[in-house]
């Protein structure tokens, strides 16, 4: 077993590992770094956790079969995963953090053992005020768990399309979170004054229910095109949680991960907010956005109007061959098509013909922060022509072909042109200003937002409709002829 000063460097290192590791995560480049850093950090943290001071010889065979049991279901759903259901599967993770933290603030409140301290080796009763805290960082910790184990669970039925994408508004909604809190609170008082650990119970119990309820309409509320930001919301609300059960458990490590989960995703969801021009109070307080799947017009005079003109694989082919600019926009339909292989083969062989070929990234393309990102390095497209949207959007009205490969929201007009557009006001990558459009996906259903898209409508876009793989290896093969 380990010392407490081995197992208190050990932690110290973690850290330091899990600070390299978020910085290298910064920029695709070093990410692999970033996340061998992380492996590191956490295999230490791990050990120096089991293996140290506080658990003892006769509670480490439940530690290592529990840890055998959560290992394998992780291995297993992190090698069936599709890529496409990764948002879904970290949404799952981020409700067991809460969970997790739910489950020790109850066990911390029961157990006996925690309203003493070990000084100097003895075990000596807490004062009253050390009680006080140890009880608020109780009251706390479970709230926020209780509300990221709901609220991650909504999540994870509105990314898979179990649960429907349209916001629930229910009547007076922002009335009852304001009452559901001063009931929160009032019982918290109640909490702290109860005499017995039972009669505390009774407080503990109603806040957790009504932060379960807060976590599910919180959620509910927000429509289909918010969903970026409650993902990020609800990382950061899990390192939060993490972080009260640090304070819980007394476990530095445990704190400072936590807060460092918390602090990342609270600044990751106000980019997500900048990018989609949202204030992150309103999402929260929930109702943008509309159904998502179903096909919903856009309303007012930015209707979408006339007919679209289909193009062929060959034709495109053609189009491509004669530019001297391309830029390429992948989105969702492009992970779910697994078509960035072939992606990255025509834009070889347009590179080996002097075209100058770009990507042009949107920060919500696909389902979850980087999507694009990823599937473009995973296809060995070289960084340097992988462009964010603000380094790319000025250069459309001097692009031959904007390829649009199974993107849809993040390329419609209708968020410049139509002020009711549930989407009105969100930044978007304007391919339309390029001399020809082509729109690659399967038929004319809408995106994740549910919103009408006039792009297919205008006179210089062209329709590829099939599946993005299926159609850029018919251009490919149209390419190589
Ligand atoms: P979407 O607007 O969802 O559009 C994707 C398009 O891909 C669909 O219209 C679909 O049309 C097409 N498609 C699907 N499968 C295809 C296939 N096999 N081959 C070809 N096309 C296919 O995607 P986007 O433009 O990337 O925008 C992302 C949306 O997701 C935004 O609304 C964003 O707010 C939301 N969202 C993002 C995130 C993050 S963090 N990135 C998280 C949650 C939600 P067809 O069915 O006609 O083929």
């Amino acid at each position: 077993m380990m010392s407490s000063s081995l197992a208190t460097v050990s932690y110290i290192g973690a850290t330091i590992l899990f600070i390299l590791s978020l910085g290298g995560l910064s920029h695709p480049e070093s990410s692999r770094r970033g996340n061998l850093y992380g492996m590191i950090g956490m295999t230490i943290a791990v050990l120096a956790t089991v293996f140290g001071p506080r658990v003892t010889m006769a509670g480490l065979p439940w530690i290592i079969g529990a840890m055998l049991v959560g290992g394998s279901v992780g291995l297993y759903a992190a090698r069936k995963v599709q890529m496409t259901q990764m948002p879904e599967l970290v949404a799952l993770m981020h409700s067991m953090v809460g969970l997790a933290a739910c489950l020790v603030g109850f066990a911390n409140y029961i157990d006996p053992a925690a309203t003493f301290q070990l000084v100097d080796g003895k075990s000596i009763p807490l004062t009253d005020a050390e009680k006080a805290i140890h009880e608020i960082e109780i009251y706390v910790g479970i709230l926020i768990g209780a509300v990221t184990f709901s609220g991650s669970i909504i999540a994870f039925g509105k990314l898979s399309g179990k649960i429907g994408g349209k916001p629930l508004l229910l009547p007076g909604r922002h009335f009852m979170n304001l009452l559901g809190l001063l009931v929160v609170i009032g019982f918290g008082w109640q909490f702290l004054h109860a005499e017995t650990v039972s009669a505390g119970m009774i407080g503990l119990t109603v806040m957790t229910v009504i932060a379960l309820l807060f976590g599910i309409h919180m959620v509910m509320a927000i429509g289909g095109a918010d969903m970026p930001v409650v993902v990020s919301m609800l990382n950061s609300y899990s390192g939060w949680a993490a972080a009260a059960t640090g304070f819980m458990l007394n476990n530095d490590l445990l704190i400072v991960t936590g807060a460092l989960v918390g602090s990342s995703g609270a600044i990751l969801s106000y980019i997500m907010c900048r990018a989609m021009n949202r204030n992150f109070i309103s999402v929260i307080a929930g109702g943008f956005g509309t159904a998502g799947g179903t096909v919903v017009k856009a309303s007012g005079d930015g209707q979408p109007a006339g007919e679209v003109v289909a193009i062929s694989a060959v034709d495109t082919a053609e189009l491509l061959r004669d530019a001297k600019n391309v830029i390429i926009v992948p989105g969702y339909g492009m992970a779910v098509a697994q078509a960035q292989h072939t992606v990255y083969e025509i834009t070889q062989l347009l590179r080996e013909k002097g075209v100058n070929v770009r990507f042009g990234i949107h920060p919500v393309a696909g389902r979850m922060p980087g999507h694009m990102n990823v599937l473009l390095a995973e296809a060995r497209v070289p960084y340097d022509i992988v462009m964010e949207m603000d380094e790319l959007n000025a250069d459309f009205p001097n692009t031959d072909v904007a390829m649009v490969i199974g993107a849809n929201d993040i390329v419609n007009p209708a968020a410049q042109e139509d002020p009711s557009s549930p989407i009105a006001g969100m930044p978007v990558l304007e391919v339309w200003k390029a001399k020809t459009s082509i729109v690659m996906k399967r038929s004319m259903a809408s995106g994740y937002a549910g919103v009408d898209n006039p792009l297919f409508y205008k006179e210089n876009n062209r329709m590829l409709f099939g599946d993005a793989k299926k159609m850029l290896d018919e251009v490919l093969v149209a390419l190589k002829a």
